[in-house]
């Protein structure tokens, strides 16, 4: 059987209180219908639509990189008048329709392949959970003599015996696309809310001879929807703490586990890396062997190489940093930053769109920017590139085994030749020459006869 998917995503979202639709909001880095999406792409689903409706263009325009169907739902007239939009193209007898909600984010592969398993021609698979507190969700009605599924009875409209049952229906669930083509047409919207509920389709199969499957979802966090930020909070921590068991069962060191988001992917881990507390990976990462992170340190689309140490308060970004170097504390790498291997770069220093040298050291208090520095270069501390005339930003080079003294500043366009030395406290504004010792400096001198003033009587 072939499988094409519909999420469920027109809804408005209100108790979000947001402007932003409720789908877009994120979840560890990811837009929820995103997170949903990927899921039905990872079960080698041929064909994905989304139904979309509150919001508007929002949601297509702001993730028209997802290789989806859009389709768009006027008026949302219920959960079955948002699968009728694409009634057209599930109608073959080759495919299951597994429809998935956009606000449900948690939802695990290997539970929605147990229900695709149990579907066939003739056969629907319903995902559904016992809940201690059952209010606001449909209940699974089951044939006492059989124990079947014999119908879902929302909350408006169940009776008080009804209201009572703890069994309820996820909204998840898999669907031979004929049948649910045929069910779509006969469904009415004469009920408490007055729209086309897809749950009366459980019903129709069994009055007509379809088989009714059930399987339970593994705890209520998969299925959790979201409706407001109290929720979005807790599945982030609920997905926080899968990604963290996913990485500590893959040899990482969490130092705490409860302390500890990645908000994107880790697309190459090695052995044995080490991450203290309170440490954010946001975007698309990349970890060598035995990288030690310190605390506090929030780390976004970076490769950082093997043995490569992090020290505590840094913020890295877009930036590639080589093996054995040493970052931090309290370091800035900005975007477009390449650091060599054995590199270290220390505290209170800003380095953007700058590549820094094998064996380079720039240990304090030092702003580098759109500068190319050669290997074994020594900066001393409170160097300065001035990149930025008001208008124009220029580039500084500053060639191998440079040594520049402390308190320089590098008027750029400006090249530091070979192994040339700055006295400390220049203002270098031409090329300097090779080997040389260039300085600019005013001369010390000591006034003779000054006196320090005393503080006046009143
Ligand atoms: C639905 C189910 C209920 C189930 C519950 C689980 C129906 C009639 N009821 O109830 O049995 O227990 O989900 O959460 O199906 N949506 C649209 N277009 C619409 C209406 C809804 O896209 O016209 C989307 C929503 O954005 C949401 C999902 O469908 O993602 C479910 O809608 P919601 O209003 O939350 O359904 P419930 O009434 O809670
Ligand atoms: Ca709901």
């Amino acid at each position: 059987m072939k499988l094409k998917t519909i999420i469920l995503a027109a809804g408005q979202g209100t108790r979000m209180k947001s402007s932003l639709p409720k789908v877009l909001h994120k979840l560890g880095g990811f837009a929820l219908l995103e997170h949903v999406f990927n899921l039905a792409a990872s079960l080698g689903c041929e064909e994905t639509s989304v139904i979309y409706g509150h919001g508007g263009e929002r949601v297509p325009s702001e993730l028209g990189y997802l290789n989806a169907n859009w389709v768009e739902q006027k008026q949302q007239l219920g959960t079955g008048h948002a699968v009728m939009q694409v009634a057209d193209s599930i109608g073959d007898d080759q495919t299951t329709v597994l429809v998935l909600y956009g606000d449900v984010p948690l939802l695990r592969k290997a539970t929605v392949q147990n229900l695709l398993d149990r579907t066939d021609e003739n056969t629907l698979a319903l995902l559904t959970i016992d809940l201690d507190d059952p209010f606001g969700y449909g209940r699974i009605v089951r044939n006492p003599a059989t124990n079947r599924i014999a119908r879902i009875v929302e909350e408006k409209d169940a009776s008080e015996s009804e209201k009572r049952l703890t069994e309820v229906n996820t909204g998840i669930v898999a669907v031979p696309g004929n049948l649910l083509r045929k069910w779509l047409s006969e469904l009415k919207n004469d009920n408490a809310q007055g729209e086309y509920y897809l749950t009366d389709i459980i019903a129709l199969a069994v009055r007509q001879g379809c088989r009714v499957e059930s399987v339970r979802a593994l705890d209520p966090e998969e299925v959790l929807g979201i409706n407001d930020r109290v929720q979005l909070a807790y599945l982030e921590r609920v997905y926080q703490r899968r990604q963290a068991v996913a990485l500590m069962t893959a040899g990482v060191t969490l130092k705490d586990p409860e302390r500890f988001d990645l908000r994107g992917q880790i697309v190459q881990l090695g052995r044995d890396v080490e991450i203290d507390i309170d440490v954010i990976l946001e975007g698309r990462i990349s970890l060598g062997d035995s990288v030690r992170i310190g605390s506090n340190c929030v780390i976004r689309n970076t490769r950082i190489g093997d043995y490569v140490e992090v020290l505590p308060y840094s913020l890295i970004e877009g930036a590639e940093i080589g093996d054995f170097s040493r970052v931090g504390p309290f370091a800035r790498i900005r975007p477009e930053t390449e650091i060599a291997d054995h590199v270290h770069v220390g505290n209170f220093v800003e380095i953007k769109k700058s590549c820094v040298g094998s064996g380079s050291k720039i240990n304090h208090l030092s702003y580098i920017g759109d500068a190319t520095i050669g290997t074994r270069v020594n900066i001393g501390a409170g160097t300065i590139t001035c990149n930025y005339d008001g208008v124009n930003k220029y580039r500084t080079v500053i060639e191998d085994e440079v040594f520049v003294g402390s308190d320089t500043q590098l008027v750029a366009p400006v090249t530091v030749r070979k192994r040339s030395t700055i006295g400390a406290g220049s203002t270098i504004t031409k090329d300097t020459p090779e080997d040389q010792l260039t300085l600019s400096r005013s001369k010390q001198c000591t006034i003779k006869g000054w006196v320090r003033p005393k503080k006046r009587s009143a």
